[in-house]
């Protein structure tokens, strides 16, 4: 995945989900909280919020070096780590909370990387994904605008899962947390939405597409702006969060 070519959807999607962000970081009482991890952390926004909101450690770590890099320029005193999630490199029981977002979807294998993260969590620190995508299950009115299966396809060929979401109530049960809370998390986009956010949107799927759009997406994007000018337009993506914890040894 190339990080600078996602950079802009991870600030819509920060942006997005603040409020979801807020209300798990309320349930979990993370201000109280001295050490957080950020797993996947990619550019570090949510590392340097969480950084903003605890008064302690908050490390962000990923696998790409050079989205790490870029977030340090950004800000010099973020903590950050180049590292794998399934080989973390820290001493079991460091953090009180892992929160990542829009991570899953990219981790091959979610029940390995959640044994480490459990190993690295206190005993009852939590786990929180605070935000999954399911690219499977977007409503679209006009029903004919519906260009998810095209970022299905994408993202398949990026090496994502991109129907996550679903599967999170059952990877925190496979991975015998307690305390597990998970529901819908997602901005509808009405008329006034969908067309603030028509240029945006089509300039992700461009990116996405690499060269050319197809015909097919040419024509949609045509057929969205006619529909957004006759104020005929929604759509609604789902994102899921999930909470729990790990249990008392
Ligand atoms: C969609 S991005 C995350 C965006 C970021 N969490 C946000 O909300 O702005 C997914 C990130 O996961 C990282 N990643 C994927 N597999 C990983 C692994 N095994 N260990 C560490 N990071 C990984 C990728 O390098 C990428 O930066």
């Amino acid at each position: 995945m190339k990080p600078f070519l996602w950079e802009f959807q991870y600030r819509r999607q920060f942006e997005w989900l603040k409020n979801t962000r807020d209300f798990l970081y309320g349930k979990v009482r993370l201000g109280l909280q001295k050490r957080v991890l950020e797993p996947g952390c990619s550019i570090a926004l949510i590392t340097e919020e969480l950084s903003e909101k605890i008064d302690g450690m908050v490390v962000g770590l990923d696998k790409d070096f050079n989205a790490l890099f870029s977030a340090k320029k950004r800000g010099k005193k973020l903590s950050l780590v180049c590292g794998d999630v399934y080989y973390l490199p820290f001493k079991k029981e460091t953090f009180d909370s892992v929160v990542f977002q829009f991570f899953l979807l990219w981790v091959k294998d979610s029940l390995s990387a959640f044994e480490e993260m459990k190993r690295v969590a206190i005993p009852t620190g939590w786990i929180i994904s605070t935000a999954e995508p399911d690219y499977g299950g977007r409503i679209d009115f006009p029903h004919t605008i519906n260009y998810s299966s095209f970022i299905v396809k994408s993202l398949l060929e990026e090496g994502a899962d991109p129907f996550v979401g679903r599967k999170l109530e059952y990877i925190y049960r496979k991975s015998s947390l307690v305390n597990i809370q998970w529901g819908l998390t997602s901005v509808p986009f009405g008329i006034e939405l969908a067309g603030k956010n028509f240029e945006k949107e089509w300039s992700f799927i461009e990116k996405l597409a690499k060269s050319e759009i197809s015909a097919e997406l040419k024509r949609m994007k045509t057929m969205e702006r006619k529909f957004l000018k006759e104020g005929k337009r929604s759509y609604f993506m789902p994102v899921f969060y999930c909470i729990g914890r790990k249990k008392m040894t």
